[in-house]
């Protein structure tokens, strides 16, 4: 049966390439897959444990197809995206005798992609990959834009390049077996996707919640398919984050990196941060008169039905703490933060110069000590 599926095209210096979204698709992925390796060529299949039975059925379909497959597993977590699992992984190429014409096929969340992608920049200089994205967060984010790399003691994602997978593959039926938290946490960056740029994306997630909740594949396609093309859209038009626009990808991450940074990554995931941290955002636009105090109910509201945290109070956090490791992120301009604000739902705007007190005064109205 052919399967009913949608391409999003994103456009690389290197090379444009396509997001495909489906239902059914990892069965098939050879096809897809044979426009992107000559035929015969070696695919490197990178995946985790835990889904260790997709890797498998990706594997079969390339395997029908004529390519040559091996496996390499990574650890779960953050700490697969280390200095040691990347020097790992490139020993196994060089030992199966992977080529500049081979590559690299990531069935996985955004730590399969990240660390594989990093690796295929690296690997004889540069060899091409495809994301078959496993997770909600990888297939509306990390899985395009071609951000690789890993983490070094100091921080996270320190290390990497610019290198744009070949193809992405998002296959909505793998996200049923998706754990109940994860799935929440990615729908907050559905929900930032709404409130940059899309308010019908927005209105749809408070109209549906139940369903999407509930994994509903009709209701996730759709989200998946409208995030993934704001996200194509953007790094289409500033793959490097110099013009400005890919900024916005950070609505809510200012905030949301500092309370992850200070509560040393545990208790909290990272969508549940953004969470908090657009709710933050939002307060903060209220109190420098850029959008309505409904904007940020409406926003509330929304996150709170999508079971989200929208404060900090259980992580029990310092105020400096969370300041301090705001000002360390990677992401401030000249020293000074820089806050993406909604004017309403659907646009946003940059700002800069915002004193500490101001934003301090938030942090503890949301709860922090
Ligand atoms: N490159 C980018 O642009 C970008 C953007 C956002 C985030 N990221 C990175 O992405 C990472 C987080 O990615 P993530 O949220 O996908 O987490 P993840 O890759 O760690 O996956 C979460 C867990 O779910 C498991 N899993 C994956 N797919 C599953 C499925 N279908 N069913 C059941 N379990 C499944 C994984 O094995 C893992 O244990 C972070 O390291 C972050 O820095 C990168
Ligand atoms: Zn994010």
């Amino acid at each position: 049966m052919k399967k009913k599926m949608k391409t999003i095209p994103v456009k690389s210096v290197k090379e444009n390439y396509k997001i495909v979204i489906g239902r059914g698709l990892l069965a098939g992925c050879g096809r897809l897959v044979s426009g992107i390796f000559q035929p015969g060529a070696r695919i490197m299949v990178v995946s985790q444990a835990k889904i260790d039975n997709y890797a498998r059925r990706a594997a079969a379909s390339l395997e029908e197809k004529g390519f040559k497959i091996f496996f390499h597993r990574l650890p779960d977590g953050e700490r697969a995206k280390s200095g040691h699992e990347l020097l790992k992984l490139l020993h196994t190429l060089l030992s199966k005798g992977f080529e500049r014409k081979d590559g690299i096929v990531a069935v996985g969340g955004g730590v399969v992609s990240d660390l594989s992608g990093f690796a295929a920049s690296v690997y004889l200089r540069g060899i091409r990959y495809v994301n078959i994205a496993t997770t909600l967060l990888a297939q509306v984010d990390s899985s395009i834009g071609g951000k690789t790399g890993i983490n070094l003691s100091e921080g996270k994602n320190l290390m990497g390049a610019f290198y744009p997978p070949a193809l992405v593959i998002s296959d909505i039926d793998l996200l049923r077996s998706l754990p109940p938290r994860e799935l929440r946490a990615s729908l907050a960056e559905a929900v930032k996707y709404g409130v940059i740029r899309d308010a019908g994306l927005f209105a749809f997630l408070e109209e549906n919640t139940g369903k999407i909740l509930r994994k509903d594949p009709a209701a996730l396609e759709r989200i998946v398919t409208a995030s993934a093309g704001i996200k194509a859209g953007v790094v289409s038009r500033d793959e490097f984050e110099t013009r400005g626009e890919r900024i916005i990808l950070n609505y809510g991450h200012t905030f949301g990196h500092g309370i992850e940074n200070a509560s040393k990554y545990k208790k909290i995931v990272h969508g549940e941060a953004v969470a908090i941290g657009m709710a933050m955002a939002a307060h903060l636009a209220v109190e420098v008169g850029i959008c309505s105090p409904r904007l940020a109910l409406r926003q509330l509201a929304l996150l709170k039905r999508l079971e989200l945290p929208v404060a900090v109070d259980a992580l029990e956090i310092r105020t400096a703490s969370i300041l301090r490791a705001m000002m360390q992120d990677k992401k401030k301009s000249k020293g000074r933060l820089r806050f993406v604000l909604p004017e309403r739902i659907g646009k946003v705007t940059v700002k800069t110069g915002i004193p500490a007190g101001e934003i301090r005064n938030i942090l503890r109205l949301f709860g922090s000590k």
